[in-house]
Parts: C-alpha cells; structure tokens; sequence
C-alpha cells in the first residue's frame, strides 16, 4: 500500500511537472504546424542546403566560390530535420545576410543567442551554467553552443531510448574530451588533457559503462532531474550505490522520460516494467514483488491446510482403528 502511494505521489508529480515546462516552454511550439508551412520551411531551408549538405558540394550551384571552406560547413538534412530545430528556419537563427550569396560580411556574430527564443529557460540553465567548472575557467569561450550544437541535438524527452540519449549525451562531452585538438581550443595553453579512460579505471567495465550512463549522470549535482552545473572534479559521484539500489538516482535522471512515457500509455502501475530493471539488485516492480509475496503466502497457507488435514485423518483412522 505504502510503495503503491508512493507510485501514485511520483505520477502525479510527474503529471504536474509536464505541465508546467509546457506552460514555461517559450520556443513557440511547432507540435502542431499545418502541412504548408512546414513545406515553407523545408523549401527554405533546400535552400541553405543546396550549397551546405554533402549533395550541395558534389553538384554547387555555382563555382565561384571557396569550396575548401564549404567542405568544413556541410550539415545533413535528415539529421537536422528530425532534431529539435528541424522546424526552424535556418535564416531564422543565422540573419538574412545568410540569404545571399556571397554572404553578409560579419555572418558569424549575427546568430541569434539562445535567449531569442528560449528566454525563461535561459534564465534557470545559466544560472546553473555559470557555476559550471566550464564556464568558470574558460569565461567567454565556452557557450551553450560548445556542448549543444542546434543543428542536429534532440531533446531527450522526444528521444526516449535511453541508450540513443546516452549516445548522444556522451558524444557531447566526448568530441571535446577525446579530442586533443578540440580540447586544445579550450583549455588554458599549459593543460595537457586528461585521458578520459585512465582517469576512470576506478570504475569496473567502463566501457559497458559509458555505454549505459551518462557522464553528467555522474559530473552534476545529485538530486531531482537534470542541473547544467558541472561539478569540480572532487565532487564527482563515486558512490556505486547511488546507481546500483533499488532508489536508484538514475531513475529521476537518465530514465525519467521513459517513466513518464509509460506512464502515460500503460498507466502508472504498470509503468515500472521488467525490461527496464536496468539496476543490478532491484526488480524495481511492485507488481512482481507483490506477485511474489503472495505466492509465498499461498504456500504457507497450503502448508499450514495440508498440516492439519493429516493430523486431522491420522486421528480419524486412529480413532476408527480403536477397538470397541
Ligand atoms: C551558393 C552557395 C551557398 C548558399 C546557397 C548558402 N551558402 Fe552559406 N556559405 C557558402 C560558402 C562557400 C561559405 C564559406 C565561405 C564564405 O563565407 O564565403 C558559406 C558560409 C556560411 C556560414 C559561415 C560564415 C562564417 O563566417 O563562419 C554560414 C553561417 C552560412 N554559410 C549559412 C548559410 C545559410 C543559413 C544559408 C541559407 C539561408 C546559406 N548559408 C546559403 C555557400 C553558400
Ligand atoms: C537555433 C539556431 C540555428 C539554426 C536554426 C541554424 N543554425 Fe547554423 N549555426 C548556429 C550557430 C549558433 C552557429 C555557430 C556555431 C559556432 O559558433 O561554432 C551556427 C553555425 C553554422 C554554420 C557555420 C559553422 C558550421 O559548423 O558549419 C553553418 C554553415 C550553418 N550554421 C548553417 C546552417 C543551416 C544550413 C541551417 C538550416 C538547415 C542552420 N544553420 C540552422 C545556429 C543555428
Ligand atoms: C530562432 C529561435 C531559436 C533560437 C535562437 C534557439 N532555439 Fe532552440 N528551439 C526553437 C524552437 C522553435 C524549438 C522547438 C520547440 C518545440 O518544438 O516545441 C526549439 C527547441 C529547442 C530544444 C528542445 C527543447 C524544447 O524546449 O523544446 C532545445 C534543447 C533547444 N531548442 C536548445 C537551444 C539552444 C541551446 C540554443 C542556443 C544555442 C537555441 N535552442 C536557440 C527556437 C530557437
Ligand atoms: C556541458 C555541456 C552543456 C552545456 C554547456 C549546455 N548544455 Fe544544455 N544540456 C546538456 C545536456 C547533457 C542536456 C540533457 C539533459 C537531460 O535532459 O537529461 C541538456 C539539456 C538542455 C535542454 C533541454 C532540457 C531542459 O532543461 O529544458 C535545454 C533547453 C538546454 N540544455 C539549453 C542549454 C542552454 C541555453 C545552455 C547555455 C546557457 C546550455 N544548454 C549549455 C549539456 C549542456
Ligand atoms: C568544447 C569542449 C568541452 C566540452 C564539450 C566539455 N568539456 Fe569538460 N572540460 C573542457 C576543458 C578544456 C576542461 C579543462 C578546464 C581547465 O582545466 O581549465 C574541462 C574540464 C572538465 C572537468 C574537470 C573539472 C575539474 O575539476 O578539473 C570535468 C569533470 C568535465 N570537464 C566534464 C565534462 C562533461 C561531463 C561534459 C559533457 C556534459 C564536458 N565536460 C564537456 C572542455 C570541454
Ligand atoms: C560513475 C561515475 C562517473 C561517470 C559515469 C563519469 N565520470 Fe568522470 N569522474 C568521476 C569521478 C569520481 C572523478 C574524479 C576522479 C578522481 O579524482 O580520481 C571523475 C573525473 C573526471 C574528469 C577530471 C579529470 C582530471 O583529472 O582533471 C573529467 C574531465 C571527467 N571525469 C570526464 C568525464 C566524461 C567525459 C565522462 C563521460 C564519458 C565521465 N567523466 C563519466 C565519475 C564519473
Ligand atoms: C551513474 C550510475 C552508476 C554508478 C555511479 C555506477 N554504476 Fe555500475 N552500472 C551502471 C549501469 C546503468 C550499468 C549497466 C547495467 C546493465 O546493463 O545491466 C552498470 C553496470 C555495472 C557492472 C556490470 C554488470 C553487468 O551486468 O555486467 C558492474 C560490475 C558495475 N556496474 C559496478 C559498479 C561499481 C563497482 C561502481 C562503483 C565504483 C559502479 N558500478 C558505479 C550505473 C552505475
């Protein structure tokens, strides 16, 4: 009764908190957007694409033009499409002066920032940002841009699969942190970077790791949902049983959406499904250990029955057994 509560406190919970971050969502919403304007859009956008896709710079519409320089800004349009911008139009965020070509001279410092079109959300990440080891030791270099980059990141929520938001998630940090020469663009000239393996050997099967959790999993402060502080080293989580118990923290993190998902398509109850017991010691089912409760008390009872049945016969045929 008490787990079933609780079950029923963390739906409504969940419940109330989609509402809201759909009430907060400032991004206008494109959910809903009729057919003709998103073919607006994508016509918009063949455009872009025309010169800035692996297709673009096989036939270029024209010829003069740097075609080393566009080789390095190829972008492709399947995975642009199905990531969160893909119903944004790319001059939205980069300025008309993208809309011919040659292009504006100072494209670079026209894009949008973030906070055009995300505003209440900026205000709650960047002050969690800001305290970030990144933003505190590389001030102006690193932005939002250097962990997300708009053109292809999805949102985990639309994601769902687990193992696609840690493939994802994890590239971000890795592309930097297994780059040396990504790396080098960041940190100070004397920093030699960290190898991201020999600096987790602590952790058994890593590589089963990093393939089954994200590293802000570990790198972000404990607690409820996701927080962009990325901690200070000392902080990092070493605690193998914050993951490995049956409260694991990975399931109001890295498994919250699909929670969420389930409970909205198989009801809440149901939601705490086998296939997802991820967590070595726990079935995380009520309705399992429940099951299995009551299995063991059904053989109890039919112990205790078939006990007193037998004494009950044995004393019968004694009884009948008696001579008169
Ligand atoms: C006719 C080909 C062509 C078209 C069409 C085109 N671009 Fe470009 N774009 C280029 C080339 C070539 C470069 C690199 C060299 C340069 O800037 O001249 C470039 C550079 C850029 C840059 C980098 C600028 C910088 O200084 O870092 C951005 C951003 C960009 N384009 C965005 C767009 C967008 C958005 C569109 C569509 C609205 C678009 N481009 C359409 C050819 C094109
Ligand atoms: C949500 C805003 C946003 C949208 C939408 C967007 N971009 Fe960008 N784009 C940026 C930002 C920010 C940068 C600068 C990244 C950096 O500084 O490294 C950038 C960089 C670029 C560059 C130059 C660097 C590179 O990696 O190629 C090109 C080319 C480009 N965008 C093309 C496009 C095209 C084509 C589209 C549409 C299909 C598009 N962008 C849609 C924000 C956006
Ligand atoms: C020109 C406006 C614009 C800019 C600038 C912009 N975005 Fe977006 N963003 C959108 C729209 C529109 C959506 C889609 C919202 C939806 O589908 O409900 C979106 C969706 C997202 C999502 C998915 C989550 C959500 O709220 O739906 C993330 C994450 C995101 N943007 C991050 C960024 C980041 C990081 C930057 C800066 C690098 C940025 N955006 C800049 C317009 C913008
Ligand atoms: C160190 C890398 C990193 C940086 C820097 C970063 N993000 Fe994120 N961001 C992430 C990761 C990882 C997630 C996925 C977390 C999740 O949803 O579980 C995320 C998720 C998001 C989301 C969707 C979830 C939500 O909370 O709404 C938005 C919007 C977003 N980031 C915006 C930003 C903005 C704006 C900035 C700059 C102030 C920024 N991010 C900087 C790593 C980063
Ligand atoms: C664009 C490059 C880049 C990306 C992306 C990036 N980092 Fe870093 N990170 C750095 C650099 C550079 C340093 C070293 C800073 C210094 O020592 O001044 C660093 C330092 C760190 C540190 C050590 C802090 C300390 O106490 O010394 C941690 C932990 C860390 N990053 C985790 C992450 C995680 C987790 C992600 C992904 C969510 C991530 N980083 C994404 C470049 C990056
Ligand atoms: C299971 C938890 C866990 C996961 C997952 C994890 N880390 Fe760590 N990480 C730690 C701990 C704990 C430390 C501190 C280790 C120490 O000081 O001995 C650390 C240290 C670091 C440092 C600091 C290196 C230095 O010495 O300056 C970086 C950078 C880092 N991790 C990046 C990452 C990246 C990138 C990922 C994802 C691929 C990741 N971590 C995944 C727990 C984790
Ligand atoms: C951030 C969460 C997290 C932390 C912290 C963590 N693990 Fe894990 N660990 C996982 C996940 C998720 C898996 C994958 C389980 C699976 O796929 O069956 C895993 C798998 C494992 C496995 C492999 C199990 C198997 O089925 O092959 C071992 C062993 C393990 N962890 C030991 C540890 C130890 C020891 C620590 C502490 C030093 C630790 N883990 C810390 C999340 C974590």
């Amino acid at each position: 009764m008490q787990k079933r509560r609780r079950w029923l406190a963390i739906a409504f919970g969940l419940i109330v908190a989609s509402m809201l971050s759909a009430s907060a969502a400032d991004a206008q919403s494109t959910a809903a957007l009729d057919p003709a304007k998103l073919a607006e859009i994508r016509d918009q956008n063949a455009k872009c694409f025309a010169c800035h896709s692996p297709e673009g710079l096989k036939s270029p519409p024209r010829q003069d033009m740097d075609l080393d320089k566009l080789k390095t800004m190829l972008h492709d349009p399947a995975l642009y499409e199905t990531s969160s911008h893909g119903r944004v139009e790319c001059r939205t965020c980069h300025g008309v002066g993208a809309t011919t070509f040659p292009h504006g001279a100072n494209l670079k410092a026209q894009v949008s920032p973030c906070s055009e079109c995300h505003a209440a959300k900026v205000f709650r990440i960047e002050t969690q940002f800001d305290a970030s080891v990144h933003a505190k030791t590389q001030k102006d270099k690193f932005t939002c841009w250097s962990c997300h980059d708009g053109h292809v990141y999805n949102i985990a929520a639309k994601i769902g699969a687990p193992h696609k938001i840690i493939a994802q998630d994890n590239a971000m940090c890795l592309d930097c942190h297994n780059s040396d020469l990504q790396f080098s663009k960041f940190a100070p000239v004397d920093k030699r970077r960290p190898l991201i393996g020999r600096i987790h050997e602590w952790l058994p099967n890593t590589q089963l790791h990093w393939a089954a959790v994200r590293c802000v999993e570990c790198h972000t402060p404990a607690g409820r949902g996701f927080s962009h502080e990325i901690l200070d080293k000392s902080k990092a989580e070493k605690n193998c049983v914050s993951c490995h118990s049956r409260d694991s923290s990975l399931r109001t993190r890295l498994y919250r959406h699909l929670l969420a998902e389930e409970e909205e398509t198989l009801g809440f109850v149901n939601s705490v499904i086998l296939p997802h017991a991820y967590i070595i010691g726990a079935t995380r089912n009520p309705w399992i250990d429940g099951a299995v409760g009551a299995v063991a008390a059904l053989l109890i009872v039919g112990m205790l029955v078939h006990t007193v049945l037998r004494l009950g016969a044995a004393l019968w045929r004694r009884r009948g057994r008696r001579p008169a």
